[in-house]
């Protein structure tokens, strides 16, 4: 790490003397001077509890729809280092419903983690804004600090306003940080956000056909556990819980037989198979890491956390029964911290007095999703003709949105083979497999769960740094 220096706070005030004293008709200067202004008040001046750090960071809210007074919440971290030689990341969490600032942020991509009994802040030393300034955007309008006036908007909420929305933040945010208009832009996510992902990099290549000198500089996505295509996902997922000796054979043809993957409201009988196979067959295992201690209560029940993934769509939910999570600890750590006054003061968060509190996902919105594509392989057939660069990566021991999901899926777009499957390294150990195709690269990170960069924190960093360079994985 270089020197460390807290953001400065004396840096605002030399900005507001500039404003108020610019008496020429010098336009730009004024114009320049107000977006300074404008960013600087977003400004983070430090975190409670949070170490000193050689970068900056700036936080707030972009009103999307003026009409219901909807608008979503923002993080930026900035590299180390010249941030304006570096391209900007944005991140995105599914759910859908929960929050890029409760899992991207602070705990997996982000440069904090939050501290035993949410007292403070430690750093992350795989954070990804070492290599690039990220981007944590919480949408739709719900959840964590993103909020509408209309309150009728968190029960018709869906894949299509996600992704307007989201597309409103861009352009917006671009003009309160126009020092970003020209860097490279990126989007990257996971689970549901293998949806919002492509959807957002769609909306803005619509944008971009007829916006000139406002279009975003869009290079590329990437999508780790991806929820992609209601069919191929299905029959991957119960695949997966077979070839993983999690589920009899019995149950597998059962479910094979009885239910229709297409499909997002299942027949009884197709519910009641699922049910048996969790209820009956799993145990209590970690679904998102099937291989990692189970969390458990000091009476052994299940947590009852609310992962990221509450409830994929497209796949039936037994009643009365979550999934239980990795850590369900850090998510409430993050319930404490993220409610905290002092936080959401230093985070120009929740100014209009949200009248709930902060979640690391919204049930509201997960129940009430209202639209949901059934297959984003047809995007993805557009973003690679496009010329966009795509990586799809995956943790291969989560059982959510498992590895041959992605692969059925990914088959399905019949491409071309540039550099045949291959071990690649990570610290001289396998971080995985990967195959280069024409227009996209496909990536394993062997041993991860479902949040990858939680539980393989160097191989997903490596995967940023050659997925911004443009280059396949190592091979030693
Ligand atoms: C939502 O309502 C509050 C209180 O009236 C107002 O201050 C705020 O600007 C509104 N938000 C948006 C995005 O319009
Ligand atoms: C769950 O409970 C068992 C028995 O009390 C204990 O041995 C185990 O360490 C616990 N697991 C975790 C992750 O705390
Ligand atoms: C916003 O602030 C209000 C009042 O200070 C608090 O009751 C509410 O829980 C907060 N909501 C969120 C989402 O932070
Ligand atoms: C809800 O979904 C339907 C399609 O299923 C769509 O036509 C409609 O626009 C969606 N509503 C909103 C508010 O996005």
């Amino acid at each position: 790490m270089a020197k460390l220096r807290n953001s400065p706070s004396f840096l605002i005030l030399p900005f507001l003397f500039l404003a108020f004293q610019v008496t020429q008709s010098d336009k730009n200067t004024l114009h320049k001077h107000h977006h300074l202004l404008e960013e600087e008040a977003d400004r983070i001046i430090a975190l409670p509890g949070q170490p000193n750090v050689p970068f900056n960071q700036f936080s707030g809210y972009i009103t999307v729809n003026q009409v219901a007074g909807r608008a979503l919440f923002y993080w930026l971290t900035e590299t180390p280092n010249h941030p304006l030689s570096k391209p900007l990341v944005i991140w995105l969490n599914g759910g859908p419903g929960c929050s890029s600032v409760a899992y991207g942020a602070s705990e997996e991509v982000g440069p904090f983690r939050i501290n035993l009994g949410a007292t403070g802040l430690h750093l992350n030393k795989f954070s990804w804004n070492n290599v690039a300034n990220i981007l944590f955007l919480e949408t739709p309008a719900g959840v964590g600090f993103s909020y509408s006036n209309r309150s009728s908007d968190l029960l018709d909420t869906g894949d299509r306003r996600t992704a307007e929305d989201s597309l409103r933040f861009v352009i917006r945010w671009m003009e309160r940080f126009p020092r970003y208009k020209r860097r490279p832009v990126y989007i990257a996510g996971e689970s549901y956000a293998g949806h919002y992902v492509p959807q957002l990099a769609r909306q803005i290549l619509k944008h971009n056909s007829n916006s000139g000198s406002n279009s975003i500089n869009l290079k590329g996505i990437m999508a780790g556990n991806a929820v992609t295509d209601n069919y191929y996902d299905n029959l991957g997922t119960v695949t997966y819980w077979w070839s993983h000796a999690m589920i009899s054979d019995k149950t597998y043809h059962q479910l094979i037989n009885t239910c229709d993957f297409r499909r997002q409201k299942n027949s009884n009988e197709c519910e009641s198979l699922y049910s048996y196979a969790m209820d009956q067959e799993f145990g209590n295992i970690d679904q998102y890491n099937i291989y990692a201690p189970p969390c458990n209560n000091s009476d052994g029940s299940y947590s009852g956390s609310t992962r990221q993934t509450m409830r994929l769509p497209h796949r039936p939910r037994p009643a009365n029964r979550r999934v239980s999570g990795y850590d369900p600890c850090t998510e409430r750590y993050a319930e404490v911290y993220y409610n905290r006054r002092d936080v959401q003061k230093a985070l120009h968060a929740n100014t209009t007095r949200i009248p709930y509190r902060w979640t690391a996902c919204s049930e509201t919105l997960n129940r009430n999703w209202n639209d949901t594509d059934v297959s984003i392989l047809p995007i993805y057939r557009k973003l690679i003709a496009a010329g966009l660069r795509i990586w799809v990566f995956s943790g291969d021991v989560d059982s959510v949105v498992p590895v041959t999901a992605t692969r059925y899926a990914l088959a399905q777009l019949k491409m071309k083979t540039k550099v045949p499957w291959y071990p690649w390294y990570v610290k001289k150990q396998v971080g995985g497999w990967t195959e280069v195709y024409e227009g996209l690269t496909f990536a394993t990170v062997r041993g991860a769960g479902h949040e990858v960069p939680l539980f393989k924190p160097r191989a997903a960093l490596q995967l940023l740094v050659s997925f911004l360079k443009g280059q396949p994985l190592p091979k030693a």
